[in-house]
């Protein structure tokens, strides 16, 4: 059902107080909900692979042939430590594995407030448009299995989840801007 919310939202202007970092699955939709939130709030999105890419002037898929995985968990720990101390926040769309350094966690938890967009591998398959651009999603199986052993971290490390099944990201960003009005990370501006 509608609520209006839509309508409204042309108006109406958001300040976002703190950064908010989605994290989830490859494929849970966070780069998308993150610009679909940043459109609908009139705040920015940042996406930390794409900043990433720009910084080391190569595609994740190149790091990772050039430099494998550890090459690349390095080059995504500088990117958010930047990323976290911009002086505006942003709606900051995490690559899936980002929980997989320790200390990722606790630059999220200190700097911002983060959000786990869960999903489970094989509608991230469906929602993946070149699953190439994935090295860690070698096939539905292996997904699976990694997808079910990252769910805890990912949950332990969020404050909130929101849970995207066969929601599309329209749905899932008007829910982000429910839960962030609610937990006072995001208020309306004054106008
Ligand atoms: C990864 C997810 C990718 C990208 C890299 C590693 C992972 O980002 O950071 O391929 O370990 O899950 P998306 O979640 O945006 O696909």
């Amino acid at each position: 059902m509608d609520t209006g919310e839509g309508a409204q939202s042309k108006t109406e202007r958001y300040e976002l107080l703190r950064p908010v970092f989605l994290i989830g699955f490859m494929g849970a939709g966070k780069s998308t909900v993150a610009r679909r939130f940043a459109r609908m709030c009139k705040t920015s999105a940042l996406d930390l692979d794409s900043y990433i890419e720009r910084k080391a002037g190569m595609k994740v898929k190149e790091i990772f042939a050039e430099s494998g995985e550890a090459g690349f968990r390095k080059l995504e720990t500088e990117a958010l430590r930047n990323v976290s101390l911009s002086e505006q926040p942003s709606v900051v769309s995490c690559g899936g594995g980002v929980i997989c350094t320790e200390c990722n966690i606790e630059i999220m938890r200190e700097h911002g407030y983060v959000v786990h967009l869960m999903v489970d591998a094989k509608e991230a398959a469906s929602r993946i448009s070149d699953l190439s651009t994935r090295p860690l999603f070698e096939n539905i199986e292996a997904a699976s299995r990694r997808c079910n052993e990252r769910m805890p971290i990912y949950n332990a490390a969020a404050n909130a989840t929101i849970d995207t099944k066969g929601k599309d990201p329209y749905v899932v960003s008007k829910e982000l801007r429910r839960l962030l009005l609610k937990e006072g990370v995001l208020c309306k501006r004054q106008e």
